[in-house]
């Protein structure tokens, strides 16, 4: 049996058509789409049509991650409008703007978690980040002991993404897969990836692959769409963290978002003087 997992495409259509001709080359039984699917990049729409055009697959699933989650806070009158709460999530408002009415309605459908029966009677479980919830996620750093407090235990095959760093480790009668991130992995190699799993007497086996995609035109998106200027200062780190491989927001709003919030510093100016300093680790 053959199991592909594909995480993280965060807009990144480019990496996706990519990814989804060498997983349809490798004739996998069945495919999981872990979440994150939209979002912290310029074509998320074409992403999201994509996949469901897949998902009418029987062998296709997918299940939500925290940045479905992010932009479907915008489909409630209470989400912010305007000052500089607004401009800290102006991407995702973008990226919102972007969708359908019947888009956001088929994000909201997507499951938090898949639960598959496998051959063997063994059993699949796929989560966006672990057990303990939608951000709480499993990393190459993170020690077996706290692995196995963050997968269902039970289960023979535990699939996850989020943290865009891959992994295959066997915990228990465990295989945990993180499958990596496809639009923007943040292990310092830019090339797009995900996690080829198999299963042979009665012992699964992950690999992750990566792959080569056409990087200058996913960088071409981020002006041809308008995500860059429309999405605000911040979509230049979207940019910054696709180029380098590396996560820049997250370092970003450590650094800075009280001190925008408390008005001492503007975004523009922030960001500014972060990309003289970016995050390579
Ligand atoms: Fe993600």
């Amino acid at each position: 049996m053959k199991i592909a997992a594909l995480a993280d495409i965060h807009g990144n259509y480019q990496a996706l058509i990519t990814i989804i001709d060498h997983v349809e080359r490798w004739k996998p039984d069945l495919v999981y789409v872990l979440g994150d699917i939209i979002n912290r990049g310029p074509r998320s729409r074409d992403c999201l049509h994509l996949i469901q055009q897949k998902l009418e697959s029987d062998s296709w699933q997918a299940i939500t991650g925290n940045h479905e989650q992010y932009v479907l806070r915008f489909n409630s009158p209470d989400a912010p409008k305007a000052g500089n709460q607004f401009e800290l999530l102006r991407i995702i408002h973008w990226t919102y703007q972007t969708l359908s009415p019947g888009d956001v309605q088929s994000v909201t459908e997507l499951p938090l978690e898949i639960e598959t029966q496998l051959p063997w009677n063994h059993i699949l479980k796929a989560v966006h980040a672990s057990m303990s919830g939608i951000r709480v996620g499993i990393y190459p750093h993170s020690s077996q002991k706290e692995i196995l407090g963050l997968i269902q235990p039970d289960v023979n095959l535990f699939l996850i993404g989020h943290t865009h760093q891959p992994l295959v480790k066997t915990i228990g009668k465990t295989t945990v897969v993180n499958a990596g991130s496809i639009g923007l992995p943040f292990d310092g190699d830019t090339r797009a990836g995900y996690a080829q799993i198999t299963q042979e007497n009665n012992q699964w086996t992950g690999k992750i692959i990566r792959i080569e995609y056409d990087l200058e035109a996913a960088h071409q998106d981020f002006f041809s769409t308008q995500f860059i200027p429309e999405g605000g200062p911040l979509a230049e780190l979207v940019l910054t963290e696709m180029k380098l491989g590396w996560p820049q927001l997250s370092h970003w709003f450590r650094l800075y978002e009280q001190a925008v919030l408390d008005h001492k510093i503007s975004i523009e100016d922030a960001v500014e003087l972060y990309l003289k300093n970016p995050n390579l680790e």
